[in-house]
């Protein structure tokens, strides 16, 4: 059996795969991500692909697959891949839930602090030989200490950014979220409330929500000018969540003071407007990049393979819950 690993991934995951080498090949690329031509040719004859973020798993390259059991995705976001049609056709899909949890959180922290205290715009400063005397004026921000965090979206990265938040930085804790999150509300002291709530009373707006045909798009124009003219935005979660056009504008007509983003519209292209601004954060959908992280996403996926190839069941952080009941046995 053949398992096509698309880009370099840490080696624990390939050590996992490496047990099984009688029975496993691996076709482990490790250059610039594949073309879709290429993708397509590489997938023909695999029993399992380990894709990445933007390797973008559609019908046409499915309809590719000759031998495909499982798409196991080196991430914990699956938009990149049409799981319908894999579902439809018994393919498993898999991911890596839970463990970018604390780097995820973490990252949007950063990007909070960064946008406040304005870290990187004052590096900037210093590299370019500007520091002649102390300014009184100069690089001044927020406090963090007792604001209002709004989180769009509760699930485990927003709770973990909740935390740190409640117990760090003493803040105030709104979201919004079609589940109600009981337990974690109570322990965080958190509030849920509607999404113009939120946008109205909140000092930093995070997004920890996935990208769907519903939350696409969710922040526009209206929901920036609903926001407080000294609040940031911070996005980690999906580019396309935000209208990047009304984003700049925002920024350019200071509906809001900042925005701190890991991930954008048409990644990896960053809108140039965006690159200009002092009071915005960028980083390279890095929001994952610890290296436990890592590590471990790595170490899920090779788990994800084995448990489809080698063990003959589903795998075990399995996206299409719709095709547990089927054995794998049935699709060979
Ligand atoms: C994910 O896993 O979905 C992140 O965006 C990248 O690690």
């Amino acid at each position: 059996m053949k398992v096509l690993i698309t880009r370099e991934i840490p080696q624990a995951g390939l050590k996992v795969l490496e047990i099984y080498k009688d029975r496993i090949e691996i076709d482990y690329r490790q250059g610039p991500p594949l073309s879709k031509p290429e993708l397509k040719k590489a997938i023909k004859e695999v029993d399992a692909i380990v894709p990445v973020i933007p390797d973008e798993i559609d019908k046409d390259v499915i309809d590719s697959a000759e031998k495909l059991k499982i798409i196991a995705t080196y991430s914990v976001g699956y938009d990149h891949i049409d799981v319908k049609e894999a579902t439809a056709r018994g393919i498993f899909v898999g991911n890596t839930p839970g463990n970018l949890t604390e780097a995820v959180a973490e990252h949007s922290v950063a990007l909070m602090m960064t946008l406040g205290r304005k870290t990187a715009e004052a590096d900037r400063f210093c590299r370019a030989g500007k520091f002649k005397y102390w300014e009184p004026m100069k690089f001044i921000g927020p406090k963090f200490m007792g604001k209002t965090l709004g989180l769009i979206g509760f699930g485990r990265i927003g709770q973990h950014f909740a935390r740190i938040a409640r117990y760090g930085f003493n803040m105030r804790i709104l979201y919004f979220d079609p589940i109600p999150h009981p337990e974690a509300e109570s322990l965080l002291d958190a509030e849920r409330v509607d999404l113009d709530t939120l946008l109205g009373n909140s000092d930093i707006v995070s997004i920890h929500c996935n990208l769907t045909e519903e939350s696409k798009g969710m922040i526009g124009e209206q929901e920036l000018k609903k926001m407080k003219p000294l609040a940031y935005l911070i996005n980690t979660a999906r580019g396309p969540i935000v209208n990047e056009e009304s984003l700049v504008n925002a920024l350019k007509e200071e509906w809001i003071a900042g925005a701190g983003l890991d991930v954008f519209e048409e990644e990896p292209k960053i809108n140039p407007e965006l690159i200009k601004m002092d009071n915005v954060v960028l980083s390279p959908h890095i929001a994952s990049a610890t290296w436990e992280a890592r590590i471990q996403m790595s170490r899920m996926v090779a788990e994800n393979v084995v448990d489809v190839l080698i063990n003959n069941k589903p795998p075990r952080y399995l996206v299409n819950k719709d095709l547990a009941q089927n054995s794998v046995t049935s699709l060979s």
